[in-house]
């Protein structure tokens, strides 16, 4: 049997060291509680970065992966299963805004969706590439894929990446007035936001902030995106109505708490 010495020295020689982990091994959970291969006891204050919305080891959320698990592993999505088709219509209808749902493996995943959606949708509207421009927020936080990670207006996340792919445009967070100069040239086909900003504090918006955000008519031909924050989605019992007021996204994205880290969604509305 491994130590912990020896599995850290395993770690340091194999993984990728994209984070600087802690040097102990976490062995298991139950609710808010962590033990380490040494039986020492954590309280778990960060549910492995706001995705265990449930907490470890939920006796619903295991009885119902292992129903599935011993029914049938992966379908791809060229094929129909109950599962999923029900979990669709359970977030349309909570929602309150969305007629369909896109099912997907993470965050970085649904907000390059939401970014390709938003695309196509100017794209259809007889808009060029430069008048495609998403407006993002300074602070933010949207993933660590190549486009996810240039919405993420924060540079030490972009440092070496470079080329990074073209379209956005920054803001400071809850500038009102950024945001309407953002917006004054025409360019901008959407605003990509967290109600709220979970990176460097959680900070939410200000009263009146999101619903500066035009709404997508003819006219202004500007689509809202709006990005859950982590730190709201590891509440699942508030679903997504929260979001619905005061301002109606034509796109969110959630994170990895909906279904206790496995899966995350997007639900998108007319912008196909
Ligand atoms: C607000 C927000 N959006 C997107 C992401 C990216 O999610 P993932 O790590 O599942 O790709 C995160 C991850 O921390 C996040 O907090």
């Amino acid at each position: 049997m491994s130590t912990p010495a020896d599995l850290i020295a395993l770690a340091q020689r194999h993984v990728l060291p994209v984070y600087r982990p802690r040097e102990l091994v976490l062995e298991r959970g139950d609710g808010a509680r962590l033990w380490d291969s040494e039986g020492r006891e954590y309280v778990d204050l960060s549910s492995g970065i706001a995705v265990c919305g449930l907490g470890h080891n939920d006796p619903d959320l295991v009885a119902a992966l292992v129903e599935q698990a011993g029914k049938l592993w992966h379908t791809s999505n060229v094929f129909y299963s109950e599962p999923p088709l029900r979990l669709v219509a359970e977030l349309v209808e909570a929602s309150g805004f969305a007629t369909r749902a896109f099912l997907c493996n993470s965050g970085a995943e649904a907000n390059e969706a939401a970014i390709k959606l938003v695309r196509k949708w100017a794209t259809a509207q007889g808009r060029g590439p430069h008048r495609r421009v998403i407006v993002t927020a300074r602070g933010s936080f949207h993933g660590r894929t190549l486009a996810a990670v240039t919405a993420t207006a924060q540079p030490k996340y972009q440092a070496g990446y470079e080329p990074l792919p073209g379209g956005f445009r920054y803001i400071d967070f809850n500038d009102i007035g950024q945001l309407e100069d953002a917006m004054a040239s025409g360019d901008v086909a959407a605003v990509m936001l967290e109600p709220v900003q979970g990176e460097g504090g959680v900070m939410p918006a200000a009263d009146g902030y999101l619903a500066a955000v035009p709404v997508p008519t003819k006219k202004t031909e500007t689509s809202r995106s709006k990005i859950s924050a982590k730190c709201r989605a590891t509440r699942p019992s508030t679903s997504l109505l929260p979001y619905a007021a005061p301002a109606t996204p034509a796109s969110r994205a959630r994170a990895s708490a909906t279904a206790g880290c496995a899966p995350d969604q997007l639900s998108d509305e007319k912008i196909m």
